[in-house]
């Protein structure tokens, strides 16, 4: 048993999806949610740059005394999860939401051709294709960046016509032709997902990975002892850059309006 806190991190506010999806799954677990909302998006950042950001919000978690950081962000998990995971050392386990998406791929889609949608860094970064290629499970990936979905969802634009047209625009390019499901590879996107399977009527398993991700970090907590038995008493959500805007946001993200706390990364 172990009642240190999880640390999850994002770029911003969209990985609240993914905390929502912890906080659910495992009610007792104390959280520490970091949002780097002074430097969003990461979609469109150098590896470089989101590799510094996601050290300074580690040795943040890590002063906080998280068991496990989990990095709730597709575009941070491609650019600086092995990084992470060296600095981090033996301190704590790091987790990321692409690997359980891939360890999910290989029991569920053996031969099967599956799509993938998420940022510049992410899809351009080629990690899911390459991880899917080292599965030798014969899975084709077509990977699509929609790098548009992001800023729409954060300005509030989905279940109406303009989110409507983004989308379909995008889905129905030739890339994604043929398709048996397709992997929602950004933390943004569980809240496009109806919308989505509307697009493709039944036709297509679209993989909601913020509830895979969640799944992965209990499996992990349990198997290792680390599970918190008592009942959680922190939950805190810092933000670098703080606006009424963003707290207003959080409650599309996470369910319900929660209290943001700034957070400067940088003094
Ligand atoms: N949450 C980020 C992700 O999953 C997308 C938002 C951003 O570009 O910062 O990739």
């Amino acid at each position: 048993m172990n009642s240190n806190p999880i640390g999850i991190f994002d770029s911003g506010i969209g990985g609240l999806t993914v905390a929502h999806a912890v906080t659910t799954l495992l009610p007792n677990e104390n959280i520490i949610y970091f949002g780097d909302t002074a430097h969003l998006p990461y979609g469109d950042k150098s590896s470089s740059a989101i590799q510094a950001y996601s050290i300074k919000i580690c040795n943040v978690l890590l002063q906080q005394k998280c068991k496990v950081i989990l990095i709730a962000c597709n575009s941070a998990s491609a650019a600086a999860y092995e990084l992470v995971r060296e600095y981090v050392g033996s301190k704590a386990k790091v987790m990321n939401v692409i690997d359980p998406v891939i360890d999910y791929l290989s029991i569920t889609y053996s031969e099967k051709t599956i799509g993938l949608i998420g940022t510049k860094q992410t899809v351009n970064s080629n990690i899911y294709k390459k991880k899917v290629d080292n599965l030798a499970k014969e899975i084709t990936l077509k990977s699509l960046a929609t790098p548009l979905l992001a800023p729409m969802i954060e300005e509030g634009f989905f279940n109406n016509t303009i989110s409507e047209s983004i989308i379909q625009e995008y889905l129905r390019n030739i890339v994604l032709d043929d398709i048996e499901a397709l992997i929602l590879g950004c933390t943004h996107y569980p809240l496009i997902k109806t919308q989505i399977e509307h697009y493709y009527q039944g036709k297509v398993n679209v993989l909601d990975t913020s509830e895979i991700v969640a799944k992965s970090v209990e499996k992990y907590l349990s198997e290792n002892q680390n599970l918190n038995v008592m009942n959680a008493h922190i939950k805190h959500f810092y933000v670098s850059d703080y606006t009424k805007s963003f707290e207003n946001s959080t409650k599309i993200f996470f369910g319900e309006q929660i209290h943001l706390e700034h957070y400067p990364l940088w003094e």
